[in-house]
């Protein structure tokens, strides 16, 4: 599989209890080189826009809510088959479902506090790479 890149925002619930270290640590250790990253904070406007594909769901304004309520950090990794096994990584959406030694089994709180997000395809993550970043803070 060729080197490809996947985005990631550490979550609110993450960040504000201080995983953010430990989580980055994982993300190195499993072999992803950081290429973009930034401490961050989105307005609802901003979440909204982000998560727009999700707005007919029930919970898109709490999503919204919740994931402009404080600090984020936002991130561009470079791996081979990098979106598949970064969401291997993390785990299940849900983390009562989230396998054992994932991101989100071992530092997410509910499905909505999940502590972690990792773009569904390769598309996606050039779209949400660049919602963050311009091509000058990529390295
Ligand atoms: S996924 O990863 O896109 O397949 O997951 P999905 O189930 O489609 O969920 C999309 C994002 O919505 C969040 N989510 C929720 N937030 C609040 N309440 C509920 N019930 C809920 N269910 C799903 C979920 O964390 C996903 O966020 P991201 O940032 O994409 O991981």
């Amino acid at each position: 599989m060729a080197q490809n890149r996947t985005f990631t925002m550490i979550k609110p619930d993450a960040f504000s209890a201080g995983n953010t270290g430990a989580i980055l640590k994982m993300i190195e250790e499993a072999g992803f080189r950081i290429v973009a990253a930034k401490v961050t904070k989105l307005t609802a406007e901003r979440a909204g826009q982000f998560y727009e594909v999700h707005k007919e769901r029930p919970f898109y304004n709490d999503l919204c809510e919740y994931m402009s309520s404080g600090a984020i950090m936002a991130l561009i990794l470079e791996k081979d088959n990098a979106v598949a096994d970064f969401r291997t990584l993390i785990g299940a959406t849900n983390p009562a479902e989230a396998a054992e030694g994932t991101v989100r089994k071992l530092f997410a709180k509910s499905i909505e506090a999940n502590a972690i997000h990792g773009s569904d395809s390769d598309e996606n993550a050039q779209l949400e790479g660049s919602f963050f970043f311009s091509k000058d803070e990529e390295f």
